[in-house]
């Protein structure tokens, strides 16, 4: 679907404009209807990029505000973090090349994206001809928990409005206005991040019904929406290490969390270690180094700074390798330039975004950071010494928002240990989902299918019922015997009293009985995935139920999943790489 400009709007806009820089900005912007014209666009971005940052940012943020695309101060603080990275790009690119056209599809959703650029990751060895088994001896499933997504805002407020024009509300921002519509409530509305007791409430539930967990895991994103793009790092770093500490507070299992996406004022992607601008990302690792030691030991602890946020350590008395990896810089970021554009045509097309600081390399680098370089090593060390191993990390890697050459070379490693690989876990999506990886996506079969991937739902009641989930695993193995999800009914009487947690499913008790292939015993593993996705192909009622599921419960559908929707959620269900499923619906975010 193309984009396609309301007359009123195209009449209206530059009439107000103001003057020079700004409307030749806003008529730029206004003037993008497809591929073609993002291009004819760019030489005036460009020409403003070239001004520098400060005037980049300054005008940019004047056309947000006279578009009205958004409040001013969520243009000027979205654009203040975002901009040098856009204007950085502009001024690095060639318009006619390659990355031209990337900027055009990833900021305004308007060209093709560019077939993957060929890649061969290098192993230190080749895939052992006999790999190694690893054989259940049927001894009890231990538990482990799994956490994604609190987003909890520090600065929530009970009785702020809840229901206001910004990312999101339940803020004193106008200090006590007395014409409260509807006030934040002591767990939690639905416009507004996670207030701290609903953190408290769910981690003394998984306390409860994880009470045997050997540990736990967290993917990510522990700040709420606004800071990850107005904060200031004291503010940040702070509000990470109350949440660790709250953590080590409740649980007591040990927990391996994963980085999710922090802004690095001032601009809110992490940059490649390559890049020419004074930005860093240490003091995420550092704050993070603070609070995470106690669970991932003195190894790990240096890994984070050494390996941009990833590490890597043995589960507790076993067999099993964590890896925790930092994938935000394969992350494409959304920007607030996206909805100028698309504003209209918005409901109808697919999420796109832009990759902070990817499109500006001009050597451009397959592996920036050396994440999968890290990843490689620790898979080959696992298989080395005869241990399986989980992937953890915030973001899915077959998403629409994730890089396609990143997203094809992680599968080029999961492809060449996925012997050892034994699970993998993500958040990001808000949703509690699955996803299969494929060794051969020409032909997905149940043979086929190599690896699943575990996405977990999120605290946060924006997205849905707060959620938790809790996995039993064969302790020889590492495989998953059931995945249960727990969640507080947010529309429940009594939940601002005091949430109550329960179990919402377990999926060897819903999904066992109607794949026919599934005997009742044995691991779900890959193959089961993908036989419950024949099913959900034939049959619609357990296709709603899973459709249900991911937001944990009904009463968050607002509208049925057919059509383009089902088609996505079936092809997104059956991929981990990102260039399988184009642009069929918007995800969940
Ligand atoms: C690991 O095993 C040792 C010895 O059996 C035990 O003392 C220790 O508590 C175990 N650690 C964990 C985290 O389970
Ligand atoms: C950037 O990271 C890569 C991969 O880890 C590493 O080889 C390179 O030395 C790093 N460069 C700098 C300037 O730190
Ligand atoms: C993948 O599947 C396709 C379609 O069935 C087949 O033509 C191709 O040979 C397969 N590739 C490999 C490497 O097996
Ligand atoms: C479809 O799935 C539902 C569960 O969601 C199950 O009750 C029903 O029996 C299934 N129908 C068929 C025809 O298998």
């Amino acid at each position: 679907m193309r984009a396609s400009w309301s007359p009123v709007l195209v009449v209206l806009l530059p009439t107000f404009a103001a003057a020079g820089l700004v409307d030749q900005v806003e008529r730029a912007l206004l003037s993008i209807t497809d591929c073609g014209t993002c291009h004819s666009a760019l030489p005036t971005f460009k020409a403003v990029a070239n001004l520098g940052d400060a005037a980049f940012v300054r005008t940019i943020t004047a056309a947000c505000i006279d578009l009205k695309i958004e409040d001013p101060d969520v243009c000027e603080g979205a654009i203040r973090t975002q901009g040098p990275i856009l204007a950085h790009d502009l001024r690095h690119f060639s318009l006619w090349g390659q990355t031209a056209t990337k900027f055009c599809e990833a900021v305004f959703g308007l060209c093709e994206p560019p077939a993957v650029n060929a890649y061969e990751v290098p192993f230190p060895k080749p895939a052992p001809e006999t790999p190694k088994t690893f054989v259940s001896r049927g001894r009890p499933p231990f538990q482990m928990m799994h956490f994604s997504d609190a987003h909890i805002d520090r600065q929530y407020t009970v009785g702020a409005e809840a229901s206001c024009t910004k990312p999101i509300c339940c803020r004193d921002y106008e200090k006590r206005s007395k014409h409260v519509k509807m006030p934040a409530l002591p767990f939690g509305s639905r416009n507004c991040d996670a207030p701290t007791p609903l953190a408290d409430s769910m981690l003394e539930a998984a306390e409860k019904f994880g009470a045997s967990a050997k540990f736990s895991i967290f993917t990510g994103d522990v700040i709420d929406h606004i800071a990850n793009n107005r904060g200031s790092i004291s503010g940040v770093s702070q509000d990470m290490q109350t949440f660790s500490d709250q953590m080590a507070a409740i649980l007591s299992a040990p927990l391996f969390p994963a980085l999710g996406v922090y802004s690095s004022p001032p601009t809110n992607s992490f940059p490649r270690n390559t890049t020419e601008h004074e930005i860093t990302s240490e003091w995420v690792f550092n704050a993070q180094r603070a609070g995470w030691s106690q669970w991932i030991g003195e190894e790990a602890t240096k890994q984070l700074r050494h390996h941009s946020g990833s590490y890597s350590t043995m589960a507790p008395n076993m067999s099993l390798r964590i890896i925790s990896l930092n994938t935000q810089y394969w992350y494409k970021q959304k920007y607030v330039m996206y909805r100028v554009v698309m504003r209209d045509v918005i409901s109808n097309t697919c999420p796109r975004a832009v990759s902070g600081y990817m499109t500006a390399t001009r050597n451009s680098t397959p592996d920036p950071n050396g994440i999968l370089a890290f990843l490689v090593q620790e898979l080959q060390a696992a298989e080395d010494a005869g241990e399986r191993a989980y992937i953890i990390a915030h973001m899915p890697p077959g998403r629409g928002d994730v890089m396609r050459d990143q997203s094809s070379y992680f599968d080029q490693v999961i492809q060449r240990y996925k012997n050892t690989i034994a699970g993998q876990f993500y958040g990001h999506t808000h949703a509690d989902e699955f996803a299969i990886g494929y060794s051969n996506y020409s032909e997905q079969t149940a043979v086929n299918a190599m690896s699943v991937a575990m996405i977990g739902p999120a605290l946060t009641p924006m997205s849905g019922n707060p959620a938790f989930k809790i996995y039993d695993i064969d302790p020889d193995t590492f495989e998953i015997m059931d995945a249960r999800t727990y969640r507080a009914r947010f529309y429940d009487p009594h939940y601002q009293l005091e949430p109550t947690w329960e179990l919402l499913y377990s999926a060897r008790e819903l999904y066992g009985p109607i794949v026919p292939s599934f005997s009742g015993k044995g691991p779900l593993n890959p193959a089961f995935w993908h036989d419950l996705t024949e099913v959900f192909h034939k049959n619609d009622t357990a296709f709603q139920t899973y459709i249900a599921n991911k937001p944990r419960g009904r009463e968050f559908i607002w509208s049925p999943c057919q059509g383009a929707c089902k088609e996505g959620t079936l092809c997104e269900m059956r991929t981990l790489r990102s260039d399988v499923c184009v642009c069929l619906h918007s995800t969940s975010r």
